[in-house]
């Protein structure tokens, strides 16, 4: 049954309950978006709270926090948080409080970035397997370390620690980040992950580690507590060329992702996010906003499809959606059960209540990130659009409002201000998001 909200039916406010106990009150999934708003100590600040109260109050079922490493030796992006003890449980409360205000839940995202470490400011990454890295981007990245059984250990244990520390904190959930490239998504990707052992290999070895994580996680936060997974749906590495299914040769594929799915939902997950990417199309392909909002659409859409019918448990579907008409469709269709929104929330946190309190039908239209010199927009494409969406979170941070008018040429300055030239190097590897 749909909701009545000012005289229009939406899907949208339906709460979900979740395979824990759990109840979401509406259908609005706001996606991890790394704040970027640590200092050095990596701990939370009085801007997390103030920007987890503003989403909060914007009416979201649900709200990820940007990637929390569980390591703060080993951090994906300068200005993240990270929980490996009780050291900053006090603000960590404060975090949690601001972010389950008005019914909202809060899952803290949970992360260790493996090779996709920066070179300035992390010399020392661990990695499934040593070598160089990929092409171009080489040089911002050290060349990791293979990592032993015990660092495997310790690691799993990390993410139960963050986990725990979580929910006592008074977040009302977690998410293990697969995808994006990241470690356990290396662990994953034969492109990356050419261990012999028993976490390489075959995919039931190349999942071990993400299930070990899974297992470790669930048994810290008891069968009660919300826990999801961000998967991606295949590999997007660099220089292979993606077929026509959207798989890599060689790499992790969409089958093989549909049958890790299955394992999580057996294993208890409660909620899978899905996301990842081709080479071809990344998550944030370019600066270009509206303009390739609209020559894209909703991303993924035909990986849901192929999703839908092979799971029970709820799935969130990220990337591309702008306006209320494509969310009812993708719920109606059935191929999504929340709608997984990151940056149109960044520059209109209210857009839940705007939907189901006000009716509201309009699109919201991301504008071209540019500097207005094109050398330096290529130059500085992927950490362009980054930086100036962590603008926006800033502002909200601090009191403002968004400032869709601000230049990227400022974004970037900003962005160097905050972290120093580290901001500047790639976060991601080429072609991963
Ligand atoms: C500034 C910024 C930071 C991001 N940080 C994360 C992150 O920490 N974890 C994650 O899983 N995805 C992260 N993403 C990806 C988003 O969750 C999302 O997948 C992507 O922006 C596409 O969704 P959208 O079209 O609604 O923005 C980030 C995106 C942006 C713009």
């Amino acid at each position: 049954m749909a909701h009545e909200t000012n005289g229009t039916a939406t899907l949208l406010a339906e709460p979900l309950p979740l395979p824990c106990g759990a109840t979401v009150k509406n259908r609005f999934y706001k996606s991890a978006m790394n704040e970027a708003l640590a200092g050095r100590d990596c701990a939370p600040t009085d801007a997390h709270v103030r920007l987890y109260r503003t989403w909060a109050r914007g009416g979201a079922g649900v709200l990820v926090t940007g990637n929390v490493m569980v390591d703060r030796t080993q951090l994906g992006e300068p200005g993240n948080v990270a929980v490996e003890d009780e050291r900053d449980l006090a603000m960590l409360r404060r975090w949690a409080a601001a972010g389950t205000e008005n019914g909202t839940h809060c899952w803290m995202q949970i992360n260790h970035p493996g090779r996709q470490s920066p070179i300035t400011i992390n010399p020392h990454p661990l990695a499934p397997s040593a070598g160089t890295v990929d092409g171009g981007y080489g040089r911002f990245f050290a060349e990791p370390t293979e990592l032993t059984r015990e660092q495997i250990r310790d690691i799993v244990r990390r993410f139960a620690t963050t986990a725990r520390i979580a929910k006592k904190a008074g977040f009302t959930g977690v998410e293990i980040h697969a995808a994006h490239g990241y470690l356990i998504n290396q662990f994953l990707s034969p492109l990356d992950n050419r261990r012999t052992d028993e976490y390489g290999g075959s995919l039931e070895n190349r999942a071990r580690f993400l299930f070990d994580v899974f297992d470790a996680v669930r048994e810290a936060v008891g069968p009660d507590f919300p826990v999801a997974v961000k998967l991606n749906s295949s590999d997007v590495p660099i220089a292979v060329k993606v077929n026509e299914k959207g798989s890599v040769p060689g790499g992790f594929s969409e089958e093989e992702s549909i049958w890790v799915m299955k394992q999580l939902e057996t294993r208890g997950v409660d909620l899978i996010d899905i996301s990842g990417g081709t080479y071809a199309k990344p998550v944030i392909q370019t600066n270009a906003g509206a303009a390739e909002d609209r020559r894209r659409g909703v991303y993924f859409t035909d990986f849901a499809r192929r999703v839908k019918g092979e799971l029970t448990v709820p799935v969130a579907l990220t990337g591309g959606f702008r306006n209320a008409g494509d969310m009812e469709r993708a719920l109606g269709e059935g191929i999504t059960q929340m709608i997984g929104i990151a940056r149109p929330l960044a520059l209109v946190p209210d857009l839940p209540n705007r939907i189901i309190r006000d009716g509201w039908r309009g699109s919201v239209d991301l504008p071209r990130v540019t500097t207005g010199i094109t050398a330096l927009d290529k130059a500085f494409g992927g950490i362009l659009v980054i930086s100036w969406f962590e603008v926006q979170m800033n502002r909200i941070g601090r009191g403002k409002r968004p400032d869709p008018r601000i230049g990227g040429l400022r974004a970037l300055l900003f962005a160097v201000r905050q972290h120093g030239p580290a901001a500047l190097a790639p976060r991601r590897r080429r072609g991963r998001q």
